[in-house]
């Protein structure tokens, strides 16, 4: 490795980094993360920090996972690519599909169909959705539904189905023939209702009177997360995925989990999905699929999605969508070996009993400091702050207030993520319960900073 001198010179001087202002990360050089162990990260400086962030909502089994790791050195020496288009397949995808297709046998999700990472899960499961309905005689049905706060990555289809202006004005004109419902976000809401249960009914007729003024033989799909992560962590009411079920089903629109981050236990079930009792017709997967190590996902596709396909005789079934890394040997390799280790470990329980003190902890912070405006969680480790400046009115924080806590946070021993106003937590689900003591330490040291 270059020497740490070197390495602070050159910080984000030949790249541009995701998500950020350039100018911004010359001014403000991101951290230089060189080390992980367990929960934890270490930087170029040698500070070690607990990663509350989880990577990015993906080292769910932390950095030190060596069945992981002993799975892609392997598969790297015996088979380190080969493609899986028509005519080829290789040996790690078949006995991923069989393993996938056991853990979300529950969800009632039968197939896989590999991609590279989230973006093009979701990429993925739109342009299918818009494919089942062609193959069963129905082509007028393109338009997708999806919910204001939302996110779904950022190909142009993700992008276009987002909920967020931050990820979309910049690289508008999008696609068109997305409609967005408003989201069950008690805090902030078009209704001014913060009963969730109330608001959940709201959003639900809002989905209705869209779906009858657009026609429902005009929509495709309606895409949605059981819990919505990047935007905020909002989770709805329980009464609201199962409606949005029943919406779907009644008016011939297929529904699409978005379960890039709450797949593989976050929320304390295996599934967002099955939090909530729902069996999507496809779920896009990716990021804990590998414990974060290697760039893949999977879209689980519902069984009745796959006789449609399966028993086309037209021939309009023939996918003609995939990715040079589909199925890639070395990310079913890790996936194997994750999802192994995901179950034996059982993470969904300590998601969810290390959740609920990471809730409870942030729940007595908001006592403390009036600068939180709201405290959201309670499904998992999933967990957000949002920061006010005045609770009465809720006016968003100073735009210097969020890194300020960052930063404080950082130097007292938690890593946490801020994003708007929001500092959102999603640390690993092998988490302990002095990592959840860290974490609210150092959030108390970050908040009293402001
Ligand atoms: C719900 C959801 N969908 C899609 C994505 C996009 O995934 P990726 O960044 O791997 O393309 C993300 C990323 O955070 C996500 O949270």
């Amino acid at each position: 490795m270059k020497d740490s001198n070197y390495l602070k010179e050159r910080n984000a001087k030949s790249i541009w980094h995701p998500m950020a202002h350039p100018a911004d990360s010359l001014s403000n050089p991101p951290t230089i993360v060189t080390e992980g162990r367990g929960t934890r990260i270490v930087d170029v400086d040698g500070h070690e920090v607990v990663d509350a962030v989880g990577g990015l909502w993906n080292v769910n089994l932390g950095y030190s996972c060596a069945p992981v790791k002993a799975a892609i050195a392997e598969q790297l020496d015996k088979l380190p690519y080969y493609s899986i288009f028509r005519g080829t397949s290789n040996d790690c995808v078949i006995e991923l599909g069989d393993k996938l297709q056991e853990f979300f046998e529950p969800d009632g999700l039968t197939r896989a169909f590999y991609t590279s990472g989230g973006s093009d899960s979701v990429e993925t499961a739109l342009r299918l959705a818009r494919q089942y309905h062609k193959v069963r005689g129905e082509p007028g049905r393109t338009k997708y539904l999806s919910l204001k706060k939302g996110y779904h990555g950022t190909h142009f289809g993700g992008a276009s189905v987002n909920g967020n202006a931050n990820f979309r004005t910049a690289y508008e004109p999008l696609m068109p023939g997305c409609f967005h419902i408003p989201a069950p976000y008690t805090y902030r809401n078009p209704f001014n209702e913060t009963d969730p249960e109330k608001l959940a009914q709201l959003c639900l007729q809002a989905l209705e009177d869209e779906i009858a003024f657009q026609g429902a033989n005009t929509i495709a799909a309606m895409i949605m997360e059981p819990v919505l992560g990047a935007g905020g962590v909002i989770p709805p009411h329980k009464s609201f995925m199962p409606a949005v079920r029943d919406i779907c089903t009644r008016n011939g629109i297929l529904l699409i989990a978005d379960e890039v981050i709450t797949a593989f236990g976050r929320t304390g079930s295996w599934s967002g999905s099955r939090h909530w009792g729902v069996q999507p017709d496809f779920m896009c997967t990716a990021k804990a699929i590998t414990n974060g190590y290697f760039p893949f996902g999977a879209v689980m596709i519902a069984e009745h999605v796959v006789e449609t396909f399966e028993t086309d005789v037209t021939g309009r079934a023939a996918i003609g969508h995939g990715y040079t890394y589909s199925g890639h040997p070395v990310g079913a390799a890790a996936a194997i070996a994750c999802l192994n280790e995901t179950i034996r470990l059982n993470v969904k329980d300590n998601a969810a009993v290390r959740g609920h003190e990471l809730f409870t902890g942030l729940t007595a912070l908001y006592d403390d400091f009036e600068c939180i405006g709201d405290v959201r969680g309670g499904h998992g480790l999933m967990c957000a702050v949002e920061l006010v400046s005045d609770r009465t009115d809720k006016s968003g924080p100073d735009k210097s207030v969020p890194a300020k806590v960052q930063k404080a946070a950082y130097e007292a021993g938690a890593m946490i993520r801020v994003s708007g106003p929001n500092i959102i937590l999603s640390p690993p689900l092998i988490l302990t319960a002095e990592d959840v003591r860290t974490i609210l330490d150092a959030l108390r040291v970050g908040l009293s900073a402001v």
